[in-house]
């Protein structure tokens, strides 16, 4: 199982050596962002949600509730995460609870297949469908889970055409078996088959190597040794895997926007 981390909250005190609630943000920053691009990438997303005060986001794979609880700041709308696995969900509650953001986001255990509530007003979706088998099905879900002319906006990992699989471990992965990565064109007509018309399509790998580039100074300024890599199994060699992949272009990361169709 990839996402096998328990107790987080207690492994980010005890590296911290501090209380949750006494931790800054730029320090939780480093801790709950579970992607590339970490809080800047999110900052790129959020204009193209539409989202505003009062609406309701559907997060696809929520983890550790860092993007849900930036974007319900900085649009002051709710957010409904979903994620699969229970110890991260457990972790973004207590997270969400010290940021008194308790109000504005609702977090569920669930397995996306099989979450109901619909009529969301957007859906975003950040390095999940890596983990998926079945695309088709799970972006015709979402598309079911929202309103018509939502926006659907997505930062995933894509494989790069007639390249080898990239080198594991791999953050979304430890042995290979829930690694399923197609290429950008694969994934685009996919969530175009879906119920979705395109918008924009951006190929954002040159940003992420930069980001990767810059990785150490960010960790250094954020001067937390509770980072992302320290609280994750095999934490450190997954993000060096995953940072080799970007910077030999063994995998892309594309950022999409779409709107659901009318009749999706
Ligand atoms: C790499 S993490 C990204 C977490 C978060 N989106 C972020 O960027 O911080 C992938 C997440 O997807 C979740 N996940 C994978 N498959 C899922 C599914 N079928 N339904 C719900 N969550 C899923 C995992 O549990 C994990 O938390």
């Amino acid at each position: 199982m990839t996402y096998a981390e328990a107790d987080l909250i207690a492994t980010i005190e005890q590296l911290a050596g501090a209380e949750l609630s006494t931790l800054p943000q730029a320090q939780l920053d480093a801790i709950d962002q579970y992607h590339a691009g970490g809080t800047d990438a999110v900052d790129c997303l959020i204009p193209h949600l539409a989202l505003t005060a009062g609406m309701t986001a559907l997060d696809v794979g929520s983890g550790l509730g860092g993007p849900a609880r930036q974007i319900a700041r900085s649009t002051g709308c709710n957010v409904v995460g979903v994620d699969v696995t229970p110890a991260y969900v457990d972790a973004a509650r207590v997270l969400t609870d010290v940021a008194g953001l308790t109000d504005r986001i609702e977090l569920f255990c669930s397995d996306i297949a099989t979450f109901e509530p619909t009529g969301f007003d957007a859906a975003y979706c950040i390095h999940v469908q890596m983990n998926i088998a079945d695309k088709k099905a799970f972006f015709a879900g979402i598309a079911r889970r929202l309103r018509p002319e939502a926006r659907l906006v997505i930062f995933e990992v894509c494989k790069r055409d007639g390249s080898t699989e990239p080198e594991l471990l791999l953050p979304w992965s430890l042995d290979g078996t829930d690694s399923h990565l197609v290429t950008a064109d694969e994934l685009r007509d996919t969530i175009l088959s879906s119920g979705f018309a395109s918008l924009e399509w951006v190929d954002e790998s040159d940003w992420a190597r930069q980001w990767f580039e810059d990785f150490g100074r960010r960790l250094a300024g954020a001067n937390t040794p509770a980072a992302l890599p320290a609280l994750l199994v095999e934490g450190p060699t997954r993000m060096l895997n995953f940072a080799v992949a970007v910077a030999t272009g063994a995998v892309t990361i594309h950022r999409g926007v779409f709107v659901r169709a009318p009749s999706g």
